[in-house]
């Protein structure tokens, strides 16, 4: 596992996006596995600002996202296929036929899991899986349990993970109370794993992910085992850490 501290939030963007970056002009018919939230913003701003200087191709890439609410649509503000066409998708020149997200409309559970499961595999896997990480150890939803989850599954969102995402929605029922998202397993088979953490509120459980027990119960724990782990974070998400 490789930890790269840095000063502020900014410096952090930069230094992430400069790793997907990498990524793309090695290979650039690369899978990113991407995530939505707050942390990743910085960095898909960098990523813009190197398209639109001349300096990065996304044409023949493509993506698959963590998660997705169950039972919203992309045109639905609050999700996630939204969040990255805002962010992303609409700013750079990816494919959008070669960006794919769970389909959060889809109402079968099993269909939607199982289909997001095949275009995974059929894609032929994540060379690089971008995440952030949830205030109780979470990577994409896979909330802390009694063991890891595999594969793509539907959740039932847990109340802290209700409570931070209210800030996005005008109050909090109307935060959707599950997701469909990537199991443990999906994301421990992406070739590389880059993770990035912001904030002195993530400061304690950073900790607890990098220098405590893997267990389910802080399901980023499992990252530990994983052999090409890059954590970039900020001096403030650092200041807790035992080692
Ligand atoms: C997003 C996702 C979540 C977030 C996590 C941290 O697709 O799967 O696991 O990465 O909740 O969110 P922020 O970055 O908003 O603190």
């Amino acid at each position: 596992m490789k930890i790269i501290t840095t000063k502020n939030y900014e410096e952090l963007s930069k230094k992430a996006a400069n790793i997907i970056a990498a990524q793309i002009l090695i290979k650039p018919e690369c899978v990113l596995g991407l995530a939505t939230g707050s942390s990743p913003i910085g960095t898909y701003d960098r990523l813009i600002k190197y398209y639109e200087d001349g300096d990065l191709d996304f044409s023949t890439i493509s993506s698959v996202n963590l998660d997705e609410y169950r039972g919203l649509g992309p045109d639905d503000d609050q999700s996630y296929n939204y969040f990255m066409n805002e962010h992303l998708f609409s700013k750079v020149n990816i494919n959008k036929e070669r960006t794919f997200l769970p389909n959060g409309l889809e109402k079968d559970a099993d269909k939607a899991c199982n289909d997001y499961n095949n275009t995974i595999e059929h894609i032929g896997g994540i060379d690089l899986q971008l995440l952030g990480l949830g205030h109780n150890g979470h990577i994409g939803f896979n909330e802390p349990d009694e063991s890891f989850p595999i594969s793509v599954h539907c959740v039932d969102l847990t109340p802290s993970t209700i409570e931070a995402n209210t800030r996005f929605f005008e109050n909090e029922d109307m935060v959707p109370k599950q997701a469909y998202t990537m199991g443990i397993g999906n994301i421990l088979n992406a070739k590389k794993i880059l993770v990035v953490v912001s904030g002195k509120d993530k400061a304690e459980i950073l900790n607890t992910v990098i220098n405590g027990p893997v267990t389910p119960l802080v399901p980023a724990s499992i990252l530990q085992l994983h052999k090409d782990v890059t954590f970039v974070i900020d001096e403030d998400a650092a200041s807790k850490l035992e080692k």
